[in-house]
């Protein structure tokens, strides 16, 4: 298929790129690089010896859509881009929803001009709130989100539903992602974050690479084994090869389909310390600090919908992951600046 990849410069849309590439897809990118560098695109190129076509464009500015739908003809769009620091909606809720609804509004009213309606949207496990049940099933109902951003994530889940309900044309894919951390094998690409990391794998890895003294534990009061927070960590690249499972089930014509991309397994903080010092050799000092606001104890999928339906697991280990974030930060302790 010919794919749109929106925010395709990014940390899992880079991935997904190479593993689209890989599958024999052609792909497009969108990106505006407000938090990516077009070094990862050159570095997919790189790692699959195929080449990408790439708009520096942004989803608001719906000429520039026009003209990239009107030459590019896709079959169908992956949706990454969106703004994703939840600390940073608290503080600009109309920048966040501005940017990932007034976007994603923008885009799919484009996509009907040109008749493509086939779309699969990254959603998180943010949208079950504090889970009903754990693991946590497509059928657990979506909860209270904590922030802005959550909030644009089960909004547009429920735009995206109600497009597909009024016109059973669209098919349109909700992949709700778990904690994805790792990167390609190569080194070459990984998470980029801008500034101080909130989450814990790039703030770990930045600890190592010796540019944070110490990771501060959000709380070890939590009704856990350990007392620390629950999380499921997934690979990025078995989270990108979950898209390419996924562009089969749109050409199936599956109308409304919503998959949890989770391993089923969770881990606490001091766990994902423990697996990043075996598997790396590097100490991680800590301490623990007061509980961060809006988290909660345990956050893991039950990935059975995804296998049944999509034939997708995730088959890279907490080793792996490890080793891999390491690979990448340790070769690019600055990112993609140089
Ligand atoms: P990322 O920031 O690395 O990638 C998002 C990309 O979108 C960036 O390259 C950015 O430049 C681009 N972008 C943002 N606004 C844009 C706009 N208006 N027009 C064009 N491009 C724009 O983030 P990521 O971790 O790769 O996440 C990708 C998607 O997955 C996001 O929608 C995110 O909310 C969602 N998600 C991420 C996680 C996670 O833990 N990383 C978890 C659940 C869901
Ligand atoms: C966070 C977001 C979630 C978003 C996801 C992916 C919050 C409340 N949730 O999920 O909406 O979809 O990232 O971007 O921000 N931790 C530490 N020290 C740190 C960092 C994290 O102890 O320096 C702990 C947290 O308390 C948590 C676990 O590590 O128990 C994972 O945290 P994080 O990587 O931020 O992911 P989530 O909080 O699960």
């Amino acid at each position: 298929m010919r794919i749109l990849v929106t925010g395709g410069a990014g940390f899992i849309g880079s991935h997904t790129c190479v593993e689209l590439l890989n599958a024999g897809h052609e792909v497009v990118v969108l990106d505006n690089l407000s938090n990516s560098s077009e070094k990862s695109l050159e570095r997919v190129e790189e790692i699959t010896g195929k080449k990408l076509n790439f708009y520096k464009e942004d989803i608001l500015d719906r000429e520039a859509l026009d003209r990239i739908f009107e030459k590019e003809n896709p079959d169908g769009v992956i949706h990454f881009a969106g703004l994703k620091a939840v600390g940073e909606s608290v503080q600009k809720p109309l920048e966040y929803y501005h940017n990932n609804i007034s976007g994603t509004l923008t885009l799919t009213d484009v996509m009907r001009k040109h008749g493509v309606k086939n779309i699969i949207f990254s959603s998180s496990a943010t949208v079950y709130g504090n889970p009903q049940v754990i693991p946590i099933t497509e059928e657990c109902p979506k909860g209270t989100c904590t922030n802005p951003y959550g909030w644009t994530k089960s909004m547009l889940e429920q735009i995206l539903t109600d497009i597909q309900f009024a016109d059973k044309e669209w098919n349109v894919i909700l992949l709700r992602y778990f904690n994805p951390i790792g990167a390609h094998k190569s080194g070459l690409i990984g998470e980029n974050p801008n500034g101080i990391p909130n989450n814990l794998m790039p703030y770990i890895t930045q600890v190592a690479v010796g540019k944070l003294p110490q990771l501060g534990v959000f709380g070890d009061d939590y009704d856990t084994p350990d007392g620390t927070g629950v999380r499921d960590y997934i690979h990025v690249v078995d989270l990108a090869i979950g898209h390419v499972k996924a562009l089969k089930k749109i050409q199936e014509k599956a109308g409304l389909k919503i998959y949890n991309l989770g391993t089923g397994v969770g881990y606490s903080v001091l766990d994902i310390v423990k697996n990043f010092e075996e598997a790396t050799g590097v100490k991680i000092p800590y301490v623990i600090k007061e509980r961060r606001a809006g988290d909660i104890a345990s956050c893991y999928a039950d990935a059975a919908k995804a296998k049944e339906e999509l034939g997708w697991v995730a088959e890279r280990g907490i080793k792996e992951m490890c080793e891999d974030s390491w690979r990448w930060q340790s070769n690019n302790p600055n990112g993609y600046e140089n």
